[in-house]
């Protein structure tokens, strides 16, 4: 097997902080530096700095098509890796560069296109920075309308209906894994979602549609997380709602792992 990642076998019983397990418990988001946490919606930085080190090398690139608030593209950074964004808020691009450039390395890229990644026309990557592919991808989507993150139509948590937020991601994974590396790696990070008393598994949907669009799923990973700042005045309510109505209250999400065999 060709290496894909920095990680010294010859000494694995020493890489304790490297996980391997299917259960990810994350206890605090790690809020050093630039990783400072505003944006409604990030991920914790622990995610990508763990998906980077077991499917990543210092030198490769990392494409992150929901770029956000750059949390992907600041643990890049740190790790020496490079890392592409696509964001479809130009503030939150603009917000989140200032940041991350905050840190700059010497030699290493970290940039945000302001586009739509489903259409996004991906060979600017490979002619701007002279590269034949990248090498991992990282998919953090809206959990379709949970968090409405813009006005946009083209913004997926604007998605009419749970087909068209499916139709629309598998656009993206499309557009994108047309440029991650054979033999290489991406990952989604996602949540489900109760409507009308159902709960609407969005992350099974987007792991089938990642398989559907040709990748081979390798891991499922739940990880825990604590309540969102919406939700953390209102705990006995939705505790209440839960008891009353046969449902559970949400504490988990899901990393899924692919690889691009084909
Ligand atoms: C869940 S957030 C990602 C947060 C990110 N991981 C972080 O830590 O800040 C999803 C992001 O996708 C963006 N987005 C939604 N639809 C998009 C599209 N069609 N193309 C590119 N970005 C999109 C939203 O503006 C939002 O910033």
């Amino acid at each position: 097997m060709s290496k894909i990642n920095d990680l010294d076998m010859s000494k694995w019983q020493e890489l304790t902080d490297v996980w391997t397990d299917s259960l990810w418990i994350i206890s605090h988001r790690d809020n050093s530096g630039a990783h400072d946490g505003h944006y409604h919606g990030n991920f914790v930085p622990q995610i990508p700095h763990q998906l980077l080190a077991r499917y990543t090398k210092a030198g490769d690139f990392v494409l992150d098509p929901f770029a956000g608030s750059g949390t992907t593209l600041i643990e890049a950074q740190r790790m020496g890796r490079n890392s592409i964004g696509i964001e479809l808020q130009p503030g939150v691009a603009a917000e989140s560069i200032c940041r991350i450039h905050s840190e700059q390395k010497e030699g290493i890229i970290a940039d945000t296109f302001v586009d739509d990644s489903r259409t996004f026309d991906t060979k600017r990557i490979l002619e701007t920075y002279k590269i034949n592919s990248i090498q991992f991808i990282i998919y953090h989507p809206p959990y379709w309308d949970i968090i409405k993150f813009s006005e946009d139509e083209n913004d997926l948590s604007n998605s009419a209906s749970l087909d068209e937020f499916i139709n629309n991601f598998r656009q993206v994974v499309r557009n994108t894994s047309a440029i991650l590396e054979k033999k290489r790696y991406c990952a989604v990070v996602i949540g489900d979602k109760y409507a009308n008393g159902e709960l609407v598994p969005l992350g099974f949907y987007c792991m089938q549609a990642m398989q559907q669009e040709g990748l081979t799923l390798k891991a499922t990973i739940v990880k825990n997380f604590e309540e969102t700042k919406g939700k953390a005045n209102q705990k006995a309510l939705w505790r209440q709602r839960a008891l009353q109505n046969g449902l559970y209250l949400f504490k988990h999400e899901y990393v899924f792992v692919f690889k691009k065999e084909k």
